[in-house]
Formats: C-alpha cells, sequence, structure tokens
C-alpha cells in the first residue's frame, strides 16, 4: 500500500527511482510523485492517476539532473486521489519533500497546530503536516535525521517515511513503523524502499529496519538509530531471488506469468523439508516437538486469498492432528476477545509479511501468551520477525495484485504443518500421513498437467465475458475453493460473484439460480469421502432443474458428473484434502481471460493494492 523509494549515489536519482517505482507500482497506482537535490534546490514533479502519467509529465517538463532523490506510487487514503494530493508533500519554503505509506492519526491536531503557526497546507492528505513538521525542526538546528526523530516522536499511527532536504544535498532519511522499509546496499550508493523488488536490478544486499527506528543514508554509509537517537544494531540480509523473478519474461501479464509459476514454486516450497524416507524435515519451525505436542487449540489468522488458504488448512489439521482449529478473519479476530493461552498456537498467513490487519492479529495473541508460527513469502518483512517462528513459502515474488502462485504454496506450507504436527503428535492416522506425503510430492506435476489444459477455460471465459454474475459451489475444501474462484473474479473481472458452502444452497442462495445463470461448482473426489461427492451430484442436478448452466470442475474419470455438466474441466486424481491444489488453478485462469476479455487491468485492478499496510 504506496511505494516509496529513496536514493543517494552516483547515479541519475530521477531514473533509478523512477526504475524503482515502476517495480513497486503493484503497492498502488492513485498517482505517483518525485524529488530531486539539484543545483542547491530541490525540483518536484507528481501526477495524478498511473506512473505513465508523471513519465509524460517528466518528459513535457524536464527536472534538473541530480544524484539524491525520493519518490512514491500512492493508494490513497486521506484526500482523492489528485495531483494536490499526490506525494511528494513540500513545505512552503519548498526545501524539505516527504513520501509516506499509512496513516498518521493524529494529523487533524497537528494541522491545526501548523495552520495557527502560520503555515499553509494545500493538500488533503495527512502527510503534508510532516514536511512542515521537518522543516521547523530543521531550522531550530541540526539536521534531517534528528529533525525526522523529532517528528516521528509527535507522530500517532503507522509510517514509513522518507525525506530530502535541499541544505543536507547527499542524504536521504527515512523512518518506519508498522510499515515496511528496506535498505539496499550498493557500491557507494544506498537505497531505501517499501520492498527490496525496487532495487533488485542494483543490490541484492539488504539492511532491514526494525520498529521505530529512524535511517541516515549517505553515499558513504547508512546510520540507525531508535526514535530517541540511541544507535540501533544493523541487520543485513541477500536476498534469494534476482532481478529476473520479478520480468515479465515475455508474458502479456504478471498474473499469467505466475499462474504458468506455480508448479516450480509448489516444488521450490517442498524442496528440503521432505527426506528420502518420506518423513517431514521442519527443523527451522524453532518451535520444539515438545511444545507441539502440549498445543491445545489452533487459530489460524489471514486475510482474503491468505484466508481461503487458511480455511483448508483447518480441515487438514484437524484431520490429521486431530487439535480444534479455528480459522478467523485477522481483521476480526482481535475485536472479539478471543480465548488464547501458551497452548494456543497461533498461525498467521501473508504473502506480504506486511499486512496489517494480520499484524495487529498476531501482536494481539503474543500478548495473550499464545505462540505464533508465520506463513511468509518475504523474507525480513514485519510478520516473520515479530513471530515465535516462521514457514517461508517459495513462490518468488508476487508482482499481480491477484495472488495465484502465493496462495498454492501458502496451501502447501499449511499441508506441511498440519502434517509435521501429525508426524510429531503421532495421531492415528500415521499410515495416512505417510502416503500423503508421497502424494504431496508429487503434485507440482500434477499443476504442470492441469495448466496443460487450460484453452478451453480460457474460451468459456471470453464466452461469458457479457455476464454479469458468476456463481461458486464446494463442499468440504471445495467451499473455500469456490471462496477463491469469487474472490478472483470480483477483484478482476469486477462482476458479481460469490462463493457458497454448497449444502447451504437451500437456504437462500438457491433463490439467485435463473436462467443460463453461470454455477461453477468444485467436485470432491469420488474415491475416499463419496457421500460427499454424491451429495454435490445431487446439487448439480438441483441448480441445473432451475436453469443454471453448469460448469463442473471434476476429477479424470468421474463419469457420474457428466450428464449434468454444460462444462465439463477434468483436473487429475489428488486425496480429497489436497484437491485444492488443483482445483484452483482453472478458477485463476478463468478470472484472468475474463478481466482480460472485458478489458480490465489485469496486473493492476481499480481500487485496490498487493500490500494492505493499513487496517
Ligand atoms: C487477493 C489477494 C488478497 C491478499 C490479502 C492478504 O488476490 O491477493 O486478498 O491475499 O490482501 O495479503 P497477504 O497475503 O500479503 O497478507
Amino acid at each position: 500500500m504506496c511505494g516509496i523509494v529513496g536514493y543517494v549515489g552516483g547515479q541519475s536519482a530521477l531514473d533509478v527511482v523512477i526504475a524503482g517505482l515502476k517495480r513497486l507500482e503493484y503497492r498502488g497506482y492513485d498517482s505517483a510523485g518525485v524529488a530531486v537535490l539539484a543545483d542547491g534546490g530541490l525540483a518536484a514533479a507528481k501526477k495524478a492517476g498511473k506512473l505513465a502519467n508523471l513519465e509524460k509529465e517528466l518528459s513535457d517538463r524536464p527536472l534538473p539532473s541530480g544524484t539524491t532523490g525520493i519518490g512514491h506510487t500512492r493508494w490513497a487514503t486521506h484526500g482523492a486521489p489528485t495531483d494536490a494530493n499526490a506525494h511528494p508533500h513540500l513545505d512552503n519554503a519548498g526545501r524539505v519533500s516527504v513520501v509516506h505509506n499509512g496513516i498518521i492519526e493524529n494529523f487533524a491536531a497537528l494541522r491545526a497546530e501548523l495552520s495557527e503557526r502560520g503555515h499553509r497546507l494545500e493538500s488533503e492528505t495527512d502527510t503534508e503536516v510532516v514536511s512542515h513538521l521537518l522543516a521547523e525542526s530543521f531550522s531550530a538546528g541540526g539536521d534531517l535525521a534528528e529533525a525526522m526523530r523529532q517528528v516521528c516522536r509527535r507522530l500517532e499511527g503507522a509510517f514509513t517515511l522518507v525525506a530530502v532536504h535541499a541544505d543536507e544535498p547527499d542524504v536521504v532519511v527515512g523512518a518506519r513503523r508498522n510499515s515496511p522499509l528496506v535498505v539496499g546496499v550498493g557500491e557507494d550508493e544506498y537505497f531505501l524502499a517499501s520492498d527490496v523488488a525496487a532495487f533488485i536490478a542494483h543490490t541484492r544486499e539488504a539492511i532491514e529496519l526494525g520498529q521505530n527506528q529512524v535511517v541516515e543514508l549517505r553515499r558513504d554509509g547508512v546510520t540507525v538509530t531508535d526514535f530517541d537517537g540511541a544507535p540501533a544494531a544493523i541487520r543485513e540480509y541477500h536476498v534469494d531471488w534476482d532481478a529476473s523473478a520479478a520480468e515479465k519474461d515475455g508474458y502479456d501479464y504478471f498474473m499469467l506469468k505466475e499462474i504458468a509459476e506455480q508448479p516450480k514454486a509448489v516444488a521450490d516450497t517442498l524442496l528440503g523439508r521432505i527426506d528420502g524416507s518420506g518423513t517431514l524435515l521442519l527443523d527451522e519451525v524453532r518451535i520444539p516437538p515438545s511444545e507441539l505436542r502440549e498445543v491445545t487449540k489452533i487459530v489460524i489468522v489471514a486475510c482474503g486469498t491468505a484466508y481461503h488458504a487458511g480455511m483448508i488448512a483447518k480441515y487438514a489439521i484437524e484431520h490429521w492432528t486431530r487439535i480444534p482449529c479455528e480459522t478467523e478473519l485477522a481483521s476480526e479476530f482481535r475485536y472479539r476477545d478471543p480465548i488464547l493461552d501458551h497452548r494456543t498456537l497461533v498461525v498467521a498467513i501473508s504473502q506480504s509479511g506486511e499486512t496489517m490487519d494480520t499484524l495487529m492479529a498476531l501482536r494481539h495473541a503474543r500478548e495473550q501468551g499464545a505462540r505464533v508460527l508465520a506463513i511468509c513469502n518475504t523474507n525480513g518483512s514485519t510478520i516473520p520477525r515479530e513471530s515465535d517462528a516462521v514457514l517461508y513459502t517459495h513462490a518468488g515474488p508476487e508482482v499481480a495484485v491477484a495472488s495465484t502462485k502465493a496462495f498454492l504454496t501458502q496451501l502447501v506450507a499449511c499441508y506441511l504443518v498440519a502434517l509435521y504436527l501429525g508426524q510429531v503428535r503421532g495421531t492415528k492416522w500415521g499410515d495416512e500421513i505417510g502416503s500423503v506425503i508421497q502424494e504431496l510430492s508429487a503434485i507440482a506435476v500434477q499443476v504442470e498437467e492441469v495448466l496443460g489444459t487450460m484453452e478451453p477455460v480460457r474460451e468459456l471465459a471470453r464466452s461469458l465475458a457479457d455476464k454479469n454474475t458468476v456463481l461458486f459451489l464446494g463442499r468440504h475444501v471445495g467451499f473455500p475453493v469456490a471462496l477463491e474462484g469469487a474472490l478472483k473474479l470480483k477483484e478482476l473481472a469486477y462482476m458479481h460473484a460469490e462463493g457458497f458452502a454448497a449444502g447451504e444452497l437451500k437456504h437462500g442462495p438457491i433463490a439467485l439460480i435463473e436462467e443460463d445463470l453461470p454455477v461453477v461448482v468444485v467436485v470432491p473426489s469420488p474415491r475416499g469421502r463419496s457421500v460427499l461427492h454424491d451429495k454435490i451430484v445431487s446439487n448439480i442436478q438441483e441448480i441445473r432443474a432451475r436453469g443454471a448452466r453448469t460448469i463442473v470442475i471434476a476429477e479424470e474419470g468421474d463419469e457420474t458428473v457428466v450428464p449434468y455438466a454444460d462444462h465439463l474441466i477434468r483436473i487429475p486424481p489428488t486425496p480429497t484434502l489436497l484437491q485444492p491444489l488443483v482445483a484452483t488453478v482453472p478458477l485463476q485462469v478463468f478470472a484472468c481471460e475474463l478481466a482480460t476479455a472485458r478489458g480490465n487491468e489485469v496486473d493492476q485492478p481499480r481500487n485496490l493494492a498487493k500490500s494492505v499496510t493499513v487496517e
């Protein structure tokens, strides 16, 4: 949510910052802006809309060149997405410039105070108060880093701030509280960004910034302190992917590339975690087996797509471990006063590792004494840093706003946790656990198979481009798959899409069925839990009798569904609990193709941002 870049070094700051913003545009695309220090002054440009608008502005009215600069791509919170509200924000003298991600909760009081002292504030944003406060503190003496510390001590809320001052031409200062910010370390050059993707083309060496820290970047080094000025330890790390991982590689959209990368993402997430004898090796989960044996309850917290992964995990965890498990929307969790203690294991699932709702949920859980295990795709991000343990998914960078490969790897990680708990606790499903581990090892190949059969799904999607509504039905783990299919369609195709537990249909939603309404049904395997299968086949008949156009996702060889399917999408046979790994893929392809057919922006759907760092 909002992307921030800062640079000091020997290159053209504008070029570095614009290239970085392109990599961060997934975080918000309501407006973009830059500021550079040049010729003893500060020059800035900003424009509402996508980064392309700013680039046009810069080619019409070029800025002077300089080697220190900052930039911002915005997801609007306070104030409409206009030129005036775009970042950076300057003080009245035009000497200090600030970009911000987050929400400054006490901005109204600060604004009133500044106005009384004669400052003219020109935007509706919460951010602008910071540039004025920084200007005041700076002119009272000291340097920009000290001014930033003084200002941060006055701010309430969550923020990442990056600022430059015309009187300190080779310095960029950043601050963070509850919002992401990382430092990139180059040769005589340093970068600041919300995400390493912004500087990965220049360096893979990075420094994590902790909560309530201020960083000063100069060409010759970096200083990190807390908000009171006490020096902080510098935690360096190496980014284990390179710039090519964040390129489209010939695909029209990142989403298409990320869908195609799923077999590799799944295989990478399993890599090194199952030994030759089929035993799980999760030493990286630093919670000792003795403590895991004491767990009496598991609570999964997550948002959006990650929440759907958590819903599926509940089925797997309860089945293989016999430990009661609840899955809860992170945004609701702490407000209902949940019952937690030291024997509760909270699993926080997040691709970005920065989702504020999930972060607040895990903090609440830890305050109540629960242990927290993060499942996360982003090394060094806040959620794993604040958890007791972490199991990283290895999806690589996910750039498209709609989550695809991260979801599949979250599922894999959830299965690993469930199976590992089952293994450690020795439940009655010991044999089943062994065979499922084997089948999980083979799942990447099956995901690949599904991807090879998607042309009819794309064709079907195109034929439905003028529909207004699509419903999705499932039972058991197929229910969260249905929810995920509906979420993908809403966010990408901007269509009314709803997922239901098929058994709930007769309790109300069946009234929605009308002639030719497309209804996607996820059918469980006829092997194993055949009751479940038979019940959903009845549900298909019920909706078809009322005119629905049925789009049936069913296992190869399941002939019982054939008479009732207007469209049939085949998936390979898998154990029931693992079926979401193959059943979700056609739904991702379906939503992506429908969005394209409707002329929508696939990678950057309207109103959304990839990393939601406000509650
Ligand atoms: C939907 C989507 C979102 C995210 C949600 C949580 O396609 O991507 O629903 O899943 O915002 O994000 P993370 O996983 O980063 O916490």
